[in-house]
């Protein structure tokens, strides 16, 4: 038998504790059996299931030797990394669904984890109950990924579909969310794109093999998107969603960013709507590869969660599961450099032609004009649009 212990009883730690009982029979069936023996918060809840299992104090956690895997849904990189370095220290795989603090001090997590002779596992960190993380360092870990594209976070992807297909307003569509349990603490760090740029970093790191750093990724959120955007996208076939790409170069090089991009209908991604999430892998010998389901949540994320747990008792792992080296400066290239065709809204200055080389027509409002260009830069497509006033510049995604 397994003693764990949750530290932070949230969404997701309150999810861990329900899924454990919901799955016991199953692990216990298969002789892995995992007992959750405390639940650390600084609050009281004097009202849940769970209240027996209830303490504030870390170090009692700490101290027990019974305690072998301890699950941080704490959240942040302020007392979660002190506890996290913590249990590890004590001898304690740890568990999380925590992705600010693994795409910052992941690397030097998994090297103290491995130190020890225990593990630190992070598959509900990215793509909430979709085995992402398994799937490409395991099932595709032999692979040469050439690139990868997705849709990483669930609420950014519920405000779009539900302010677009349901005409509800941005606002309204936030607080749904938020109701919901997808969104993060402080929602900021999803509309600005900073929690799938924390995914975007996960996955490069764990492809490349090296830290990828957050700050080493030019992210955009969906704030910038207008309703007269979606209109003028869905004249071309598609629709707008925010993506986390990396594009890996035969010569080591990496471009990673996140941005709002025009989604064609012919592109599976573009179907994947609310709070799912989609991950589409290309690689050299598999081709392509898609992932899909539910990308945040309190269950979900939960599975994920002990989905880890299972495999740390079913394996009996000592050291690493996911893993990756330390950061390099200059491992990342501009991701500016990448060309595709981009929609453009922009109003027009004097002068301006609205027939442009290179540059459709796609739209024409009364005080704005839309185009698609042909495949090109950023830095070419801005020096195209120098000296107009750019409402909308995204990628279109093929
Ligand atoms: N806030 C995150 C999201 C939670 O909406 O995707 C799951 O990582």
């Amino acid at each position: 038998m397994h003693y764990a212990a949750v530290l932070g009883f949230g969404t997701v730690g309150s999810g861990v504790a329900e899924a454990l009982q919901i799955n016991t029979g199953r692990l216990t069936a298969k002789g892995e059996g995992i007992t959750l023996k405390y639940i650390v918060d600084v609050r009281d809840f004097p009202d849940s299931p769970f209240a027996g299992l209830m303490t504030k104090d870390f170090a009692v956690v700490e101290a027990d030797p019974e305690v072998d895997f301890v699950v941080e849904t704490i959240g942040g990189i302020g007392i979660a990394f002190e506890f996290t370095k913590r249990a590890l220290t004590a001898g304690k795989s740890v568990v999380t669904s925590n992705k600010e603090l693994v795409a910052t001090h992941g690397s030097e997590l998994m090297a103290l984890a491995k130190d020890k002779g225990v593990s630190y596992l992070f598959e509900a960190s990215v793509g909430g109950g979709v085995p992402m993380l398994r799937t490409v360092a395991n099932n595709l870990g032999s692979e040469n990924i050439k690139e990868f594209f997705g849709i990483l976070n669930g609420t950014t992807n519920y405000i779009l579909t539900q302010m677009f297909k349901n005409g509800v307003a941005f606002a309204d569509a936030l607080k749904q969310a938020q109701a919901m349990g997808y969104s993060e603490a402080n929602p900021t760090a999803d509309i600005e794109g900073h929690d799938a740029c924390r995914k975007v970093a996960i996955l490069s790191s764990l492809i490349s093999g090296k830290q990828i750093k957050p700050e080493w990724i030019a992210t955009r959120g969906i704030t910038g998107v207008a309703l007269e955007d979606v209109v003028n996208a869905e004249k071309l076939g598609c629709t707008i969603k925010l993506l986390g790409r990396a594009v890996f170069g035969k010569d080591g090089s990496i471009r990673a960013y996140v941005a709002p991009h025009l989604i064609p209908g012919s592109i599976l991604l573009s179907h994947v709507e609310d709070v799912m999430n989609g991950l589409f892998i290309r690689g050299e010998s598999v081709g392509d590869v898609m992932l899909y389901g539910a990308g945040a949540g309190k269950l979900p994320t939960a599975s994920a969660i002990v989905s880890d747990l299972y495999v740390l008792a079913k394996d009996k792992l000592d050291g690493e599961q996911f893993a990756w080296g330390d950061p390099e400066e200059g491992s990342c290239s501009d991701a500016g450099e990448l060309e595709s065709a981009w929609y453009v809204r922009m109003c027009p200055a004097d002068g301006w032609k609205r027939e442009q080389a290179g540059l459709e027509l796609i739209a024409e409002a009364e005080e704005s004009l839309a185009y698609r260009s042909a495949e090109m830069s950023q830095a070419a497509m801005e020096a195209a649009f120098a000296g107009q006033t750019v409402l909308s510049a995204f990628r279109i995604i093929k």
